[in-house]
């Protein structure tokens, strides 16, 4: 039976295991603008959202942070609940796994599983990774490790277990994948799937021994073991609809939001557990993109997270939505920044819409409006609604914005303070009105505002007909104040270089430049290169690569080759000098024209301060490049620039640690400049001046002379 009028919107519970991101408000705030789009398509929508609150990764959390689970779990999603209000979420539910309702359901399921012989005991063994929750496969693991969490050793569990018949589903679920009977979203996703169901499925273990993990819903067949978290977190997309009533209005949901990392699972687990308990399957699983902050990855360690809450209160919670919205195409990957987000909001949202709003509200506080005509914005009103369908939020807000932009040329052009024109005024004023109704479920707050201010309802169905203007329109107060970016000033790092006595001979310097850009490449630093091998006079340069070659004897055995000397080799092979990135490019074109071995490193990889020494033979080395990343030996008596964990940053005249490499989220560097005992240090000196001047005149920052 096709349910008609109905929409149903889930997006995945989040682990409580850590505060709120933007990337659970990123799914929170799309599930949100489809929600509030359909109930102003008139369909009766319910929105659910929620908290997977247990397992071993929560129970840890707890343990680290002194609390029991219970009170853990409870203080955390009330910080969910809070940054989800901030955000004006309109969620019809906030589910939570420890909901004793949800509990109960789990039981009755797992008995219905169990007594239907899906479920059955046996053994299991395989690797797990704690932070993923999730099995790992063989093909998965890279050097033994998951990939997404290479710093945590996958557990490899051999223990008596429950197991799920999910390898009975494997063919049913390609067919219904296929057919499109169960969709998913975008294409390329799609795709994936199928692929990973041509591998075949294998049973799952649904269960742990609880004297491992106790922090989960009992099994109610067997009191030792509790349900492992994923078949316990599914479930909520039905417990969180509450009642008999509502599941027969609302079930087979219509959308169900996730990001790629767990497309696999809701792809085969979960539909894998409906078809085995006769239910309908959801209709779309849309796949949106994974986002980074300014290139990188969101960690704690790295100091990047950005807090929701933090967000909304200086910027509000519509200009956060909107930002997230426009500038990532929904299903695709993408960045966001708090620079980008104020550039949108002072560019789009405060010059534009803000703008448009508060001009046309002031003339109409001193204009007559005449409505004797008809103004027909159909076409905009369409393609805004196909892109909706779509998922295509980007294109949508582009359109309503293409539009804002003719509506502030038809104030320039029109200037209804000098004609007065009334029907001038009420073409402006239903323009308004048609994109502030469209703009509504990105930007709920302000577009009430607006409707206020004018005297509209937020109704699709009143777009049908002409704008009532019944009320003394009065100038709207601003709806976007305009906000100053300020860049957090980046400090110098405060490293310190010690040279070790057995050194000292060698004449070396090192520089510290922060607040760099990296891109990839820069038209006068282009030229520069071409100028370089254009004059190529390798004598001079021969003559100071040649002078280190005594350091190649017994101490550098494990050397390759001097750097300096590959990159001569490099250049007169490919007649041109490498393409990197504009930083590397810069001292490597520094490099070629002296004959000096350089390194540029980052300043966030290298941790405290930085040794000159020779090797005691204990240090972790990772040549650059390395496909496998595993250390090699290094040996004792070489000559090594070492940070405080022992990391050598370079090996002297060789290459540098894989870690500390620049790319372009790189926005410090130290500079090493490595000479020999034919140079003078105050020759080297100079060099590193000159160097670190042609890198901030390409990439911008300041430097400091460290040694
Ligand atoms: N608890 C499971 C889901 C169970 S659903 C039955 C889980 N939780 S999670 O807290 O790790 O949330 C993962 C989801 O958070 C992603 O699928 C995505 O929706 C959202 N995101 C987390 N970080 C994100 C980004 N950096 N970018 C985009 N989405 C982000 O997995």
């Amino acid at each position: 039976m096709v349910k008609k009028d109905k929409f149903y919107v889930t997006t995945p519970i989040y682990y409580p295991n850590d505060e709120p991101h933007v990337g659970s408000a990123y799914t929170t705030i799309a599930a949100d603008i489809l929600a509030r789009w359909h109930r102003l398509l008139g369909e009766e929508v319910f929105f659910l959202t929620g908290t997977d609150e247990h397992g071993q990764k929560i129970a840890e959390s707890a343990q680290k942070a002194g609390l029991t689970p219970q009170a853990f779990v409870d203080k955390m999603t009330a910080k969910f609940k809070e940054a989800f209000s901030m955000l004006n979420i309109s969620n019809n539910n906030f589910i939570r796994t420890t909901d004793k309702n949800h509990e109960l359901e789990v039981k009755r399921i797992l008995q219905e599983l169990y007594d239907k012989k899906f479920i059955y005991k046996g053994h299991y063994e395989a690797h797990y990774c704690v932070a993923c929750e999730q099995y790992l496969t063989a093909s998965e693991l890279v050097n033994n490790k998951c990939p997404r969490h290479p710093n945590r050793e996958p557990e490899l569990r051999k223990e008596e277990t429950y197991m799920f018949k999910l390898s009975s589903f494997g063919k049913k679920l390609k067919a219904l994948i296929s057919k499109g009977e169960l969709k998913i979203m975008p294409e390329v996703r799609r795709k994936e799937i199928l692929n990973f169901l041509d591998e075949g499925l294998q049973d799952i273990s649904i269960s742990r021994l609880k004297s491992k993990v106790s922090w989960g819903v009992e099994l109610p067949f067997d009191k030792n073991h509790t349900c492992y978290v994923w078949v316990d977190a599914f479930w909520n997309y039905i417990s969180g609809l509450g009642d008999k009533k509502n599941f027969d209005k609302f079930w087979p949901v219509d959308v169900q939001l996730m990001a790629k990392d767990i497309i696999r699972v809701h792809a085969t687990i979960w539909p894998a557990l409906l078809l085995a308990l006769g239910y309908e399957l959801p209709k779309t699983l849309f796949v949106h993109g994974y986002f980074t902050i300014n290139g990188m990855k969101m960690s704690k360690s790295l100091g990047n997270v950005i807090s929701p809450i933090d967000l909304v209160n200086k910027y509000g919670s519509d200009s956060v939505r909107y930002y997230v919205m426009r500038n990532i195409p929904f299903g695709s990957d993408g960045d966001v920044s708090e620079k980008g987000l104020v550039s949108r909001h002072n560019g789009e949202l405060a010059n534009k819409f803000g703008n448009l709003v508060s001009r046309v509200s002031a003339l109409a506080e001193k204009c007559e409006v005449d409505n004797n005509i008809d103004v027909d914005l159909e076409n905009i009103k369409e393609e805004f609604t196909l892109f909706m369908n779509e998922f295509k939020f980007d294109q949508a807000l582009g359109t309503a914005f293409s539009f804002i932009d003719t509506l502030n040329q038809w104030v320039q052009d029109k200037k209804i303070w000098e004609t007065g024109n009334g029907k001038d005024l009420y073409e402006l004023e239903s323009g308004i009105r048609l994109v502030t109704i469209l703009l509504w479920s990105f930007m709920p707050q302000t577009c009430e505002k607006i409707a206020e201010t004018f005297g509209f309802n937020i109704s699709l169905k009143d777009l049908d007909s002409k704008l009532k203007i019944n009320k003394k329109v009065k100038k709207s107060s601003i709806l976007f104040e305009k906000v100053e970016f300020k860049e957090e000033e980046l400090k110098f790092s405060g490293k310190k270089v010690i040279v070790s006595k057995s050194m000292k001979d060698l004449s070396c310097s090192i520089a510290e430049i922060k607040g760099v850009s990296v891109v990839n490449k820069n038209s006068s630093l282009e030229r520069m290169k071409k100028e370089a091998f254009q004059s190529l006079s390798f004598d001079n340069v021969k003559k100071t690569i040649r002078s280190y070659d005594y350091l190649l004897g017994d101490k550098d055995k494990g050397s390759e080759g001097l750097s300096s000397e590959n990159l001569w080799n490099y250049v007169i092979k490919n007649k041109k000098l490498p393409n990197i990135n504009t930083l590397t490019d810069a001292y490597n074109l520094m490099s070629f024209k002296t004959g000096l071995i350089m390194g540029a490193y980052d300043t966030r990889k290298v941790s405290a301060d930085i040794n000159i020494r020779e090797s005691d033979g204990s240090e972790n080395f990772v040549p650059i490049g390395s496909s496998d990343k595993n250390p090699v030996k290094i040996h004792k008596g070489e000559y090594l620039v070492v940070d405080d964990s022992n990391k050598v940053i370079t090996r002297w005249l060789t290459k540098q640690h894989d870690d500390v490499a620049v790319n372009k989220s790189t926005n410090g560097v130290i500079v090493c400049i490595q000479g020999n005992k034919d140079i003078k240090k105050s020759d080297v000196d100079e060099v590193m001046i000159d160097t670190c001047k042609l890198i901030t005149s390409i990439c911008g920052g300041e430097f400091k002379i460290l040694y």
